[in-house]
């Protein structure tokens, strides 16, 4: 008899992100006022229109199984969305909805890659990235990237990842963490390094719509070849404020839908009924609102950041986070205790500052941290207070 278990499960580290978002609710929960910095959702209520419809499907009793990839009403609905909002021609065929876009980049995965694959994932990185790709048995290549290239890859970068066994380019566009949104012209370059060498393109544009003063773009529109390559991941989760009811979904070339839906349909088959038809409400509900005041958090969080020793900013153009970097502080210490790393310094401001924020090492950045903008301006306020008076005793 062979205990235990397997290894694949054994060699999963549990997402930083959601470790330390559980540890920050706990603190709170025993009284302690804790600022919490570090959450990767929206603080808006889910649309009302989305609520009413959820609420109407229970009451219609459309609480059974559904068609596998979603219903049909929700697909051509996605499909629409895309239309209009990047002119990417896509039909209910060529969608399927999943529980969460994680879910969506879990099936890509799984149905692309096989053991020994190599997927280039630029860093600084989505934490469940590597973690997906190594369940697949797939290798990540690492890219690094810093503030000097704006946090984005170049086409020479991504030339020199390139070898026989390269399957997949992870694009996230715009970023999380650091924000980043790739230009036009820049997307256009990396189409055609991937139209030369010819794998495939994962592009999770989760945060498409949470964008400051710059265009999305979806490196599917680069031509017909490019579309066919690319598996184009988005959800509810961010813009419609909808993270708990997970609704995610793919588009891509039909071939591949049809033999991901078969994959899911031994998995985990419909997303919830419920879900599906708030999801169909939520795509009429466009909140200029919630980017609004997103993008004067960002704004705000940023003025106060600038004039904070030993810390510097980059300027991101979409998404709800900001990722300084604070590697000036390596080699110093706050009241007597060192700091040598971005977990030390993310460690000593929650014991010490009461401030919840994401350690850059669990991206693939060990210089940064991420702060997520996604509270309220009073808990900005004091929590860029609380950081500033920290920063000043670092020496
Ligand atoms: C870049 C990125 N992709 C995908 C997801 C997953 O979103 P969902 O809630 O739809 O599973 C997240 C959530 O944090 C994310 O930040």
């Amino acid at each position: 008899m062979a205990w235990g278990l397997s290894d694949r499960v054994k060699n999963i580290a549990p997402s930083p992100t959601l470790s330390i978002d559980a540890k920050t609710k706990q603190m709170i929960a025993e009284g302690i006022d804790v600022i919490n910095l570090s959450v990767g959702e929206p603080d808006f209520g889910t649309p009302e229109v989305a609520c009413t419809a959820g609420k109407l499907a229970i009451d219609e009793q459309f609480t059974k199984y559904t068609a596998v990839p979603g219903i049909l009403e929700l697909r051509k609905k996605i499909a629409d969305f895309l239309q209009g909002h990047s002119g990417l021609t896509y039909t209910a065929d060529d969608i399927l909805v999943s529980s969460g876009a994680k879910h969506s980049l879990y099936n890509a995965f799984m149905a692309l890659c096989n053991p020994g694959d190599e997927v280039i994932l630029p860093a600084p990185y989505w934490v469940s990235y590597p973690e997906m790709i190594t369940l697949a048995e797939a290798t990540p290549v690492v890219i690094h990237t810093d503030e000097t290239t704006g946090f984005k890859i170049t086409p020479a970068q991504l030339e020199a990842a390139i070898t026989p066994k390269t399957k997949v380019l992870l694009l996230n566009s715009p970023s999380n963490p650091t924000g980043a949104v790739y230009t036009r012209e820049e997307l256009q370059a990396l189409a055609e390094v991937i139209l030369k060498h010819d794998f495939y393109v994962i592009s999770d544009e989760i945060y498409d719509q949470l964008v400051y003063d710059v265009e999305q773009v979806s490196i599917a529109t680069f031509g017909d070849e490019m579309k066919a390559r690319t598996l184009l991941i988005n959800g509810f989760s961010k813009a419609y404020s909808m993270t708990g009811w997970r609704v995610g979904y793919m588009a891509a070339d039909r071939s591949l839908i049809k033999a991901m839906t078969s994959f899911q349909s031994h998995t985990t088959a419909n997303p919830a009924s419920i879900s599906q038809r708030a999801a169909v409400a939520a795509l009429d509900h466009r909140d200029e609102q919630m980017v609004s005041e997103f993008r004067w958090r960002r704004d705000y969080v940023l003025e106060r950041l600038r004039h904070m020793p030993h810390l510097t900013c980059d300027t991101p153009s979409g998404a709800f986070y900001v990722f300084p970097n604070c590697s000036a502080t390596y080699g110093k210490s706050y009241q007597g205790k060192a700091i040598n790393k971005s977990d030390d310094f993310a460690a000593l401001l929650l014991e010490h500052a009461k401030i919840a924020l994401v350690p850059g090492s669990g991206f693939g950045a060990p210089n940064n941290f991420r702060i997520s903008y996604a509270t309220s301006r009073d808990n900005l306020a004091k929590a860029m207070d609380r950081l500033e008076a920290f920063l000043r005793l670092v020496q």
